[in-house]
């Protein structure tokens, strides 16, 4: 199957298929130290198997209409991950979530990436609230939605269980009425 969105010069996104696993697998072997400060679900991923596994699940929430991952691609190299992985329809709202391996970072991939999707959502799915959620102490991630024009709508303290700690998590909402295509 293609199904690649370019959204920027050298940057496109794909649906995560089968044979992305062993770039997928790679990517996070590189990033493993960087991606467990922030997503120790990631960091799960320990064998080919494993990747091929979530490769699975999520080609299995598409096909269930549930929601979808995307690979970001940078010039070529398979660069990070962004997707809606659960859609609620009842309520036409999803979360997105991302990361990108470290080297890739500071070119307004992510920000791109979200654009793109985040227009997608609001396009042609006719999703009505997306939200995306970040660490209070992650300034990285909470700059995206920042960037799109998402407004902050609260802190839910102490909401992550983390190592020895817990994290408090600032939600970030934008609604369809509200995208300005930024
Ligand atoms: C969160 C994460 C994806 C953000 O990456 P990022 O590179 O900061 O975000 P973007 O790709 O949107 O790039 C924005 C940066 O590029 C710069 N930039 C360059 N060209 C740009 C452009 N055309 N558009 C927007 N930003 C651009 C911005 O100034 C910004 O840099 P700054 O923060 O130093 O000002 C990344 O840090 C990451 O994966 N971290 C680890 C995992 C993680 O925390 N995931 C989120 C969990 S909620």
């Amino acid at each position: 199957m293609i199904l690649t969105h370019t959204f920027a010069e050298g940057a496109e996104l794909r649906l995560l298929e089968h044979h992305h696993a062993g770039e997928l697998f790679a990517l996070i072997e590189h990033n493993r130290a960087y991606l467990r400060q922030w997503l120790p679900e990631w960091d799960v991923q320990q064998s080919l198997e494993e990747c091929k596994k979530v490769i699975k699940t999520s080609l299995e929430q598409l096909a269930a209409n549930g929601g979808f991952t995307l690979g970001i691609w940078w010039k070529g190299h398979l660069a990070g991950v962004v997707g809606a992985g659960h859609i609620d329809w009842e309520n036409r709202s999803t979360m997105v979530g991302y990361w990108l391996g470290k080297k890739f970072q500071g070119k307004g991939l992510m920000t791109g990436a979200c654009r793109a999707l985040i227009d997608y959502l609001f396009s042609e799915l006719k999703i009505q609230r997306v939200e995306i959620r970040c660490a209070t102490g992650n300034p990285r991630s909470c700059g995206v939605p920042q960037r799109l024009g998402f407004s902050k709508e609260g802190v839910l303290r102490q909401a992550q269980a983390f190592d020895d700690h817990y994290l408090d998590i600032e939600v970030y909402g934008l609604l369809a009425a509200d995208w300005k295509h930024l």
